[in-house]
């Protein structure tokens, strides 16, 4: 398995995807999940900073994600939500939601069972997120933590707004892009930091194929390929 972590806008999701279709492995966003968990929360109308209404509705609900690479989806007490989780409404509360324990507590849980299955149906899994090479794999054998400048990474969010329809602008979107890593960097459970023995990758300066080129040299180097 690989642990793939860092901040938005790194060009994480896309290259873990690819290099989990190349790879013929599964691939896990727990990003989504606690996406999915956010959305529920709004629909409900629960206030996402009271902490026991948000776990106890967490528990109940329905979170669903699929692990096949070419078509990763999320499902909300069975619907597919995979549109409604990605809007500037689901970012600013998420941060919030996923700071709460119990939520992190049960949807840990949750992604080591995922984790188990697909290493069992597809034989690897690759795992996107922000504490996979700390908290919840800590063994994995590959962990790379990407990183790449505030500028790029607003941009970067920017641009992939634009392309999915929705409103953007480079301010705006580096000023929440700034504001959820300031968030679950600085928050008391498993915070967003590099695992003391996970690669760093500056993306910056790379291309998506240059970055997942990089992944795969990375995982033939410890004989995760095929
Ligand atoms: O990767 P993403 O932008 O879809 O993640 C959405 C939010 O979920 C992110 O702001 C922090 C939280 N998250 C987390 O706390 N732990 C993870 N393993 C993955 C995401």
């Amino acid at each position: 398995m690989v642990a793939l972590d860092g901040p938005s806008g790194t060009g994480k999701t896309t290259a873990a995807r690819r290099l989990a279709s190349g790879l013929g492995a599964g691939y896990l966003d727990t990003g989504a999940m606690y996406r999915v968990a956010t959305l529920a929360v709004l629909r409900a109308g629960v206030a996402e900073d009271d902490e026991t209404a948000v776990a106890a509705l967490v528990r109940r609900a329905g979170i669903g994600v699929g692990t096949d690479p070419a078509a990763p989806t999320a499902r909300l007490d069975g619907a597919d939500v995979s549109a409604q989780i990605r809007t500037e409404e689901v970012n600013r509360a998420v941060s919030a939601v996923s700071a709460v324990p119990q939520v992190r507590e049960l949807l840990v849980a949750e992604q080591r069972k995922l984790i188990r299955e697909a290493v069992e149906s597809a034989g690897g899994v690759v795992v996107d997120g922000r504490d996979i090479g700390t908290v919840v794999a800590p063994d994995a054998p590959l962990k790379v933590f990407l990183t790449a400048s505030a500028d790029v990474r607003a941009r970067r969010r920017s641009a992939q707004d634009a392309a999915e329809g929705r409103q953007s602008s480079p301010g705006t979107a580096r000023e929440s892009v700034e504001r959820r890593d300031r968030l679950d960097s600085t928050r008391a459970v498993s915070p967003l930091r590099a695992a003391d023995d996970a690669v760093l990758l500056d993306t910056s300066e790379l291309t998506v194929e240059e970055v997942t080129a990089k992944l795969t040299e990375l995982a033939e180097g410890r004989g995760l390929l095929g």
